[in-house]
């Protein structure tokens, strides 16, 4: 794991939108792993504002986004689709059919999640995924259990993050219960992967991420078994980590 510690929000993001950029640069046909919340929004704005300074082209760009609630139509403002164009989709000279969101309308979880691995995995698969990282060490919506899953699937929201994601919504009641997500052996087959974490309220789950034994109950310790990450983090999410 390469560890950069940087500052504040704004110096993360600015330097994760960097090496995103260099991918695009590097590779113009890449597939990128994308998430949504809060962390990735400060990196979204710098590559849709380098792509207006015209140093991005996202025409050949394939992304797969991470997760999707389950059970939310496409149209809901709280939807990740919704999210992904918000911030960058719809700035961007991305295709639109080259963009890939779990569909969260789809009832036959088995199936989309069968076809969405498919599709991930279908070419090169990830070439550089972006993650961001829950209180409780969740990626994606991979939330502790007892094993790692596999592949694509539908999960059950933890209650905190049901809590932490609540804030998007008018009230919790409205945080969906479920959704469709990468799998931690999907995320593990990315060539690349780049986890953010800013705040003080990450400090304790990017410790054990970093610092901790691998295990399932803090999803995220299993990148200490990848070949290539990169995490970028504020000194307050690192704060514990000495
Ligand atoms: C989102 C995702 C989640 C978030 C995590 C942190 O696509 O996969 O794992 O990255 O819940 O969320 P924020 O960034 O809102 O703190």
């Amino acid at each position: 794991m390469k560890i950069y510690k940087v500052s504040n929000y704004h110096e993360m993001s600015k330097k994760a939108a960097s090496i995103l950029a260099a991918q695009i640069v590097a590779d113009p046909k890449s597939t990128l792993g994308l998430a949504t919340g809060s962390t990735p929004i400060g990196t979204y704005e710098f590559l849709c504002k380098w792509y207006q300074e015209g140093i991005l082209d996202f025409s050949q760009i394939k992304t797969m986004n991470l997760d999707e609630y389950k059970g939310i139509k496409r149209e809901n403002s709280q939807s990740y689709y919704h999210f992904m164009k918000e911030h960058l989709f719809d700035h961007v000279n991305i295709k639109e059919e080259n963009t890939h969101i779990p569909d969260g309308e789809c009832e036959d979880a088995n199936t989309i999640c069968r076809e969405y691995e498919k599709l991930i995995q279908k070419g090169n698969g990830v070439d550089l995924q972006l993650l961001g990282i829950g209180r409780n060490g969740h990626i994606g919506f991979n939330e502790p259990a007892e094993t790692f899953a596999r592949e694509c699937h539908c999960v059950t929201l933890a209650q905190s993050t049901i809590e932490a994601n609540k804030r998007f919504f008018e009230k919790a009641e409205d945080v969906p219960r479920q959704a469709y997500t990468m799998g931690i052996g999907t995320i593990m087959k990315a060539e690349k992967i780049l986890l953010l974490a800013s705040g003080e309220d990450k400090a304790e789950a990017l410790y054990q991420t970093i610092c901790g034994p691998v295990t399932p109950k803090v999803p995220a310790s299993i990148l200490q078994f990848h070949k290539n990450v990169i995490v970028i983090a504020d000194e307050a999410a690192l704060s514990k980590v000495k």
